[in-house]
């Protein structure tokens, strides 16, 4: 589980370590870490941030070994940094700033991307035949204005999941998007409360999703090995 230190992440483990899994959360903020991990005894915490190749390899070759053998890669691990490419504020002309474009994707994509091939390898070179790979994705990834970084990332990581579910089909490994509307956590917590509210006006069953309604179809997704090369989205029914 990546980002698995808060929000959506610290409740996908709590759900899988109560349904018997052993999970290792992998997360880059310490203090989340440290958090959680007072908290929940049964998961195992590792510091490492997934868009740093070095600490990918380090890391999934840990687990590797310690698990012997992994079943389930979460791609959770996101930032988000909203800003449009360009506005007019007070008669200022503002542009996106290439470091925060550059962080989201380093995070959100490269991340994914450096996860999947390390686990997936780890997959196809270990004795269980197989494997489950889980992308977190968004109601943004078809573009929403405001979030020019973060939502090019959800539509990258919407692409990749159907190429690699057709790429990994053939070593038994399924590759399979969740696409969030809205739940609150750290990472919403950031966006303003009166654009918040106007989302949740917006869904039209009137409220946003909870942590045990995305935890429990992550755990849909893991038990139903008919389900390949899609993105689920589960958002009420809002629309942007
Ligand atoms: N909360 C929502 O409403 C919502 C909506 C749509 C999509 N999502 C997606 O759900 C996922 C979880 O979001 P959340 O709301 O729980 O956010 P969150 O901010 O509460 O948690 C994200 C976690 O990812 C970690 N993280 C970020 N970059 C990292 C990196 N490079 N390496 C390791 N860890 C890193 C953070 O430290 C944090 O603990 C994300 O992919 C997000 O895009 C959330």
């Amino acid at each position: 589980m990546t980002g698995g230190a808060s929000g959506l992440g610290l409740a996908f483990s709590r759900h899988l370590t109560g349904l018997g899994a052993r999970v290792w959360a992998l997360d880059r903020d310490p203090k989340a870490l440290a958090a959680a991990a007072l908290e929940s005894k049964k998961i195992a915490f590792l510091a490492c941030d997934v868009g740093d190749e070095l600490q990918v390899v380090e890391n999934v070759t840990r687990i590797e070994r310690e698990s012997g053998g992994i079943t389930v890669l979460v791609n959770n691990a996101a930032v988000l940094m909203d800003q449009a490419l360009v506005s007019k504020v007070g008669g200022k002309v503002r542009t996106h700033s290439l470091s925060d474009w550059n962080e989201t994707l380093q995070s959100n994509l490269t991340g994914t991307f450096l996860m999947t091939r390390e686990v997936a390898a780890a997959m196809i070179r270990g004795k269980r035949r197989g494997g489950l790979i889980v992308n977190i994705s968004s109601i943004s990834r078809s573009g929403n204005p405001g979030q020019t970084a973060y939502s090019a990332t959800k539509g990258g990581i919407d692409a990749v999941t159907v190429t690699w579910s057709q790429e990994l089909a053939v070593y038994g490994i399924r590759v399979v998007g969740v696409a969030p509307g809205f739940v609150e956590t750290p990472m919403t917590s950031r966006i303003p409360p009166m654009f918040l509210e106007g989302l949740r006006a917006r869904t039209p069953v009137g409220r946003f999703g909870t942590l045990d309604e995305f935890a429990r179809t992550l755990q849909y997704v893991i038990e139903t090995d008919y389900l390949n090369g899609k993105v689920l989205e589960l958002d009420g029914g809002l629309r942007f």
